[in-house]
């Protein structure tokens, strides 16, 4: 009897992490439906907080990382209850109560950051603790504006957690951000609604919109044209019923993973198709993959539809300015498919990779190296050849969710068997990833 493409070894390699071994596999083959988008879950969570009346989400994200957006919200006096993937969220109101304890962010660099914007604008103090990867994550980014609209910080050395966040009456700001960021302009529009005036936030390239579809989708009006959305503040918010569409950044695993095989073909259904993050799909498409879209729907502004994916010969890319900031979180398994194309994938402009869950350049470096890759390191990026043949090898996580699973997809075409350490590293956005990846690997 052949044995599986995928095992989950439940040995473990240290006490709290498990390790993973992928063999080989001949192509990707079947359909799939994925846990609701990491993004939109956590704004709608946040958003149903604040609003008044009940928010009943369907397909609300599986991630350990929206957990913790759900438990900081119970501990600012939100009540709410889960039942799988359908999660009800009582709205309080725009004001929340005054925590009792730390708000555990665990590995969410989105929970500390937007939640910022909801904290900065509520008559209480509150303080924001991270996980050992988040306490090394950028906070400045969100602390100069929000001090700017009238809220007090603390953070640690650098701009570090923990962040203590003193809130209170804000006034409205006109606010170029220096770094593109989704999650920074959303913890400002956020709390542009508790500020007096019209709050403007401008990116210096166009980031995912979610922010301010969520926003509108619970009845704010929020005026978006370019790269400039506006704000005005006082605003109330009312709940909303939603069924949350598969999430893309997941979806990208599994459709690097068709792509390396010809005879590939996968069905993705109901995914999230938001143009400010369907380029994976175009990128793809120019490489040589076979990508048709269907059943194409909108709810609440997030376009969504079924995918259906052919492998193919893989060209190679180049991918850099607008394109590597709207394809940020799909950068690591680009990277791990890199290899496997006719002329390889260069990657620039993607310095943030390096303040990510871990510093992806180096972690995607590291491993590509380790299973016998050639690839240049660059201080904005990484210059992978292709035409490359890998083995399989010990590698390791870095802890980070997007790099576990990235590495679940180069193994597949190495030669070998690859064990993945501290796998479970996944749960932070897809816990059933590796069992889904099994799933659909044929050998
Ligand atoms: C996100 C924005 C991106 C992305 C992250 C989720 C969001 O981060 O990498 O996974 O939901 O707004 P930045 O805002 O730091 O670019």
């Amino acid at each position: 009897m052949k044995s599986p493409a995928l095992t989950i070894d439940s040995r473990l390699m240290k006490e709290t992490s498990s390790c993973v071994v992928v063999r080989p596999g001949r192509n990707v083959a079947g359909q799939l439906s994925l846990p609701g988008d990491k993004s939109i879950s956590h704004r709608y969570a946040m958003l149903g907080a604040i609003a008044e009346g009940t928010t009943r989400l369907e397909n609300f994200s599986a991630g350990a990382d929206c957990a913790s957006t759900l438990a900081c919200l119970r501990t600012l006096g939100v009540k709410w209850e889960r039942d799988g993937s359908k999660v009800t969220i009582h709205g309080a109101g725009p004001r929340l109560s005054a925590p009792a304890a730390a708000l555990d962010c665990g590995n969410s660099g989105s929970t500390m950051r937007m939640l910022s914007g909801i904290l900065a604008g509520q008559e209480f103090t509150s303080e924001l603790i991270g996980d050992e990867s988040l306490s090394r994550r950028p906070m400045a980014r969100v602390i100069t504006p929000l001090s700017a609209m009238g809220a007090k910080f603390e953070a640690g050395d650098g701009g570090w957690p923990p962040l203590k966040i003193v809130g209170g009456r804000l006034q409205a700001i006109n606010y170029k951000m220096p770094v593109a960021s989704a999650q920074v302009k959303s913890a400002i529009l956020f709390a542009g609604l508790f500020a007096g005036g019209e709050t403007i936030v401008s990116e210096p390239i166009r980031t995912r919109d979610h922010g301010e579809q969520a926003l509108a989708a619970f009845g704010a009006e929020v005026k978006h044209t370019g790269n400039e959305s506006r704000i005005a503040g006082g605003q109330n918010l009312r709940a909303i019923e939603a069924a949350i569409p598969g999430d893309i950044s997941s979806a990208a695993f599994f459709l690097g993973a068709a792509a390396l095989f010809p005879e590939s073909q996968l069905v993705i259904n109901d995914v999230l198709l938001n143009p400010t993050r369907a380029r994976l799909l175009d990128i793809l498409l120019a490489m040589g993959v076979g990508i048709s879209v269907t059943q194409l729907e909108e709810q609440h502004g997030e376009l969504r539809g079924t995918v259906q994916v052919s492998g193919g010969h893989l060209t190679g890319a180049t991918i850099s300015g607008a394109d590597t900031a709207v394809l940020i979180d799909e950068i690591p398994v680009l990277a791990a498919i890199a290899p496997y194309t006719a002329k390889g994938i260069e990657i620039r402009d993607a310095r943030e990779l390096r303040v990510k869950e871990s510093d992806r350049i180096v972690s995607l470096a590291t491993n590509l190296r380790a299973m016998g890759a050639r690839v240049e390191e660059l201080d904005d990026g990484l210059r992978i050849p292709g035409s490359q043949e890998l083995h399989g090898a010990e590698i390791d996580s870095f802890g980070d969710h997007r790099i576990a699973m990235a590495f679940a997809v180069a193994a597949l075409r190495a030669e070998g068997t690859t064990k993945i350490g501290r796998a479970d590293a996944a749960v932070i956005s897809y816990p059933g990833f590796f069992e889904a990846l099994k799933n659909l690997v044929q050998r």
